[in-house]
Order: C-alpha cells, then sequence, then structure tokens
C-alpha cells in the first residue's frame, strides 16, 4: 500500500476527494453542484431509473448494482456519484483510473470501504488492466484475493469486503474490456441538455451566485453553452465579472454577447479549438474524410481532447461527420464558417 492510500479514505461521513480537476476543487463549483436528485435538471429517463433502484435497495435492506456513467465532459457524471452517495446517506470515496497504478493502491482502498459505501472511478477507461483484474473479483462477489509466494508454492487468501457500491464513469466507453462492463447492473449514457433545461440550470446558478439576469441573458448563454451544464457555469461567472465591471451588475443579452465575444466563444458556442478543428478538415484535407490522428498531427492536439471534448458536441449538432473513412465537414460547418465548399 502506498501513502496516498490514506488520502483517498475517509472514516467519518464525508466525501474524500482525490486527482480532481482544479474545477472540482474550486468552492464555486462544489456549492453550484447539485447535491439531490430534486436540483439536478434533465436527463429524466437516467434519473428515474437511479430513483427506483435506489427505492428497491433500500426497501430490501440491499446495496445498489454497480452503475456506470458514460458522456462527455461536464454532463453530470460525477454530480450523480455526489447526490447517490447523499441520497443513500453513505461514505462517497472519490478516485480516478489513472490515479489507480497498482493493485495495492485499489486494494487499499476497497479494504477501507464500508457497507453500502459509494467507491467512485473517474476515466475508469484509463484502470491499468493489473489493477482491473482486482476489481472482477471485488464487483462480483465483495473479495479480494492475495497470492503469496509464486510457482508451486503460491497460496492464495481471500479477503471479504463489505457490500460496497462502484459507480464508473467514462468518456469512452469502448475502451472498457467486455468483462468490466458486464459487471456493472446499470449503465447509462448522459445526453446533452437542451436549451430549456441550460436555461433552468444557469437561473438556479445565478441565484447561488447572487446576480441577476435576465430571460433574454438566460436564453443567449444557454445557446451558447455546448449542451453542458459545466461549461453554462463557467460562462456564467465570466459573463457575471464582465457585467459587473462594465454594466452595473445585470447580466442581459448584451452583457453575454459582448463577454463572450472576449472569451472568443462564437453564436454555436464554439470555442477557437471547435473551429481550428473544422477549419483544418476543410483547409488542409479539402473536407475529408480524414482520420483522427491526422486532424490531432496537424492541429498538435492530442487526440483524445478531440475525440472526448470537441467532436462529440460537433456531431451532435451535424458540423462533422462520422464515415468509416474518417471525419468530414458538413455543408452546415461550411456555412458556420462562411468557407466556400
Ligand atoms: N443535471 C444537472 N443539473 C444541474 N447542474 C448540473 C447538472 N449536471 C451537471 N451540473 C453542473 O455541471 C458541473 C459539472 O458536472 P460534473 O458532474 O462534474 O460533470 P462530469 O463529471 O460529467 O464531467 C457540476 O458541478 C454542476 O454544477
Ligand atoms: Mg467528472
Amino acid at each position: 500500500m502506498s501513502d496516498d492510500i490514506i488520502s483517498y479514505t475517509s472514516d467519518k461521513k464525508g466525501i474524500v476527494t482525490s486527482n480532481s480537476t482544479p474545477d472540482d476543487i474550486s468552492s464555486d463549483i462544489v456549492s453550484l453542484r447539485p447535491t439531490s436528485f430534486k436540483d439536478y435538471i434533465g436527463q429524466n429517463k437516467t434519473v428515474e431509473t437511479f430513483k427506483i433502484a435506489m427505492q428497491a435497495a433500500k426497501m430490501r435492506n440491499e446495496p445498489l448494482e454497480h452503475i456506470l456513467l458514460h458522456g462527455p465532459p461536464g454532463l453530470g457524471k460525477t454530480t450523480v456519484a455526489h447526490i447517490i452517495a447523499n441520497e443513500m446517506g453513505k461514505d462517497l470515496i472519490v478516485t480516478s483510473g489513472p490515479t489507480l497504478e497498482k493493485g495495492g493502491d485499489l486494494i487499499g482502498i476497497l479494504t477501507n470501504l464500508g457497507e453500502g459505501d459509494i467507491l467512485f472511478i473517474d476515466e475508469i477507461h484509463r484502470i491499468p488492466k493489473v489493477v482491473e483484474e482486482f476489481l472482477y473479483p471485488a464487483m462480483e462477489d465483495f473479495a479480494v484475493d492475495f497470492i503469496f509466494d509464486k510457482g508451486i508454492h503460491a497460496r492464495s487468501h481471500r479477503y471479504r469486503l463489505k457490500q460496497f457500491v462502484l459507480i464508473g464513469a467514462t468518456t469512452r466507453v469502448g475502451l472498457l474490456s467486455s468483462p468490466l462492463r458486464d459487471r456493472f447492473g446499470i449503465f447509462r449514457t448522459l445526453d446533452f441538455y437542451s436549451k430549456e433545461q441550460l436555461i433552468v440550470i444557469i437561473k438556479r446558478s445565478a441565484a447561488i451566485l447572487n446576480t441577476i439576469i435576465s430571460d433574454d441573458g438566460a436564453l443567449e448563454l444557454a445557446e451558447r453553452s455546448r449542451g453542458t451544464p459545466r461549461i453554462a457555469n463557467r460562462l456564467l461567472k465570466r459573463v457575471r465579472d464582465y457585467s459587473q465591471v462594465k454594466s452595473h451588475g445585470k447580466v442581459n443579452r448584451q452583457s453575454v454577447q459582448a463577454a463572450l465575444k472576449l472569451e472568443g466563444i462564437d453564436v454555436l458556442g464554439l470555442t477557437s479549438l471547435d473551429r481550428n478543428y473544422l477549419k483544418t478538415i476543410i483547409d488542409f484535407y479539402m473536407g475529408g474524410p480524414v482520420g483522427i490522428e491526422a486532424i490531432a498531427a496537424t492541429l498538435q492536439e492530442e487526440t483524445d481532447t478531440l475525440v472526448d471534448v470537441v467532436e462529440p458536441f460537433l456531431l451532435k449538432i451535424g458540423l462533422v461527420l462520422r464515415t468509416s473513412s474518417g471525419r468530414k465537414a458538413s455543408q452546415k460547418a461550411y456555412q458556420h464558417l462562411k468557407l466556400k465548399p
């Protein structure tokens, strides 16, 4: 066991976090994060599934089934884990695939879990294979198998775990091995949010931040948030700063437009990276089809960033098309960038 295990585990009710992104650490984000499903907007069918599963588990006095959440960043996967722990009245232990380097890292966490505790593994597709193998018996039989010695002297000892609940989150479900995927009882993909849902989220966040926002301001912001609550909240803060300095604090359509122009966010909510991605396909590869590796090399960006962060929304709004021979820019992409095919 390495020393840092200690920082992952908690002995009291509460939330222990490791390896959070700066966004998650920021106290503002924490306070904007809903703590119950009552404040969790949208994803209605998914939320209904969780509510039923939680109620049934409580009635039977059993822990929940393991849950796998899939979807692009910022759609509310981590939030779901926090809410479920909160509503089940259990501890939440947070870790992530890349931080679990050795089997011992995971075993240290597992052996400290209490009955019904929620273990949240973010980016679970990035868990090393050697660590993943400890997860199978842990998820299925609530046990870890220690192997002592090697060869003919090898002995194994089975250590019983408390019945915990694993919630895994991933942006790339295709990278999960099927034995791992099959051990989750519930699998849900989160969708991008509608304009109407984002307006509700923005207004709630504005109220928490003590910011007055007009209806047209909330609509404008919702339209430019790439269907993503995390982006909506982040842009709201930028616009709030801008409005405070430039227009007596009130956020309206004009202040949203002016502030987002400074941020390089266009009318569809695209960032300069989104636009550069599209321009690369159009200018360098004559509109495609082109492989993602080639686009990444030209842009000098990580392939993962393009696949996880940039592409899902561009695919969703139909600016880019995925074909068997690669990515293609759509007619709509040319129109949006005011380019001729
Ligand atoms: N359904 C929702 N309703 C309200 N706010 C949400 C919702 N989903 C996400 N958020 C907001 O967006 C932020 C990012 O969500 P998070 O759960 O961290 O996304 P993910 O883990 O999928 O990357 C949260 O802190 C929260 O403020
Ligand atoms: Mg997250």
